[in-house]
């Protein structure tokens, strides 16, 4: 399998604020690891060790300090910022939380539109291309002209999938897309992340505190803790064989996590 992001030896210190200046925090420390085309990689660890952090360096949203990250073969520290944008595009990230994600001043069809006419879209082409998108995540094309206030937080969540989908990535990255959310919406979501994936063969990196959930769903598998990648290796041999205490402890602690998602029981091949 060919990989499609490498990261080397990344390492992100922040200088740390105000009268703690002298206190910097060093969120990520020497981090490597391949995600191949294709896969789920699953990174978990317990909040604070680095997920978002990781995920933000990864698509330079927020440099690196040290360390490399290579897409495909192009080596992202060395792209000039004009390029950027063309290449966010094919790089896509999904947050925990879709109520700060999209504009509250903006339609359904203004939010989806603003990317695809810096594709060049033409006026018909978006709208059957938000039409075909709305549909795919479920949203009926009647509300594309309603506001986010008038949506559930599952709906919006779909609207901001939507519109990462429009921009034709290869690779998204999913910080926590569904823990904001009630458990009752939560597996409908993931199986439309699943489904998704399949359809336009994405790759993803998927971040959750939810080993239960990562297990189920990662073709690979990175546990995060305090800022080091303690463990990384295929989810089958993570999870038979975990060489490090931490992942074992997980493993042996599953309600240690403070997830409101469903046990993995519930997780069965019908539901996702
Ligand atoms: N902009 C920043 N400035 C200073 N420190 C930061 C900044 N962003 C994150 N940190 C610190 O970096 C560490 C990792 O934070 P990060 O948000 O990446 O963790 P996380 O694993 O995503 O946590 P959660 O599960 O709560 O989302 C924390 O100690 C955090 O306080
Ligand atoms: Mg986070």
């Amino acid at each position: 399998m060919k990989s499609i992001l490498r990261v080397e030896n990344l390492t992100k210190i922040f200088p740390g604020s105000g009268i703690i200046k002298r206190y910097p925090v060093k969120a990520l420390d020497n981090i490597s690891f391949s995600v191949e085309e294709g896969e789920i990689f699953g990174l978990v660890g317990e909040s604070g060790s680095g997920k978002t952090t990781l995920a933000r360096c990864i698509l330079f949203l927020d440099p690196p300090t040290a360390g490399k990250v290579y897409y495909g073969n192009l080596c992202l520290n060395t792209v000039p910022w004009y390029q950027w944008k063309k290449l966010r595009s094919r790089m896509q990230i999904i947050f925990q939380d879709p109520n700060s994600a999209l504009n509250p001043r903006l339609s359904v069809r203004r939010s989806l539109e603003e990317g695809l006419i810096n594709l060049g879209y033409s006026k018909k082409q978006r709208n059957d291309t938000i039409r075909k998108l709305l549909d795919q995540v479920g949203i009926p094309y009647n509300q594309v002209d309603r506001y986010p206030h008038e949506f559930s937080g599952g709906q919006k969540q779909r609207i901001i999938i939507a519109r990462a989908l429009s921009m034709n990535p290869k690779f998204i990255v999913l910080d926590e897309p569904v823990s904001n959310l009630d458990v009752s919406i939560q597996a409908g979501i993931i199986n439309l992340l699943m489904d998704l994936k399949k359809e336009f063969n994405l790759t993803y990196i998927f971040i959750s505190h939810d080993l239960d959930l990562i297990a189920y769903l990662s073709t690979k598998i990175g546990v995060l803790k305090g800022g080091q990648l303690v463990e990384v290796g295929k989810a089958e041999e993570v999870l038979s064989h975990p060489l490090h205490p931490y992942t074992r402890f997980l493993l042996e602690n599953p309600l240690s996590f403070h997830s409101k998602i469903q046990p993995l029981k519930t997780y069965t091949k019908e539901t996702v």
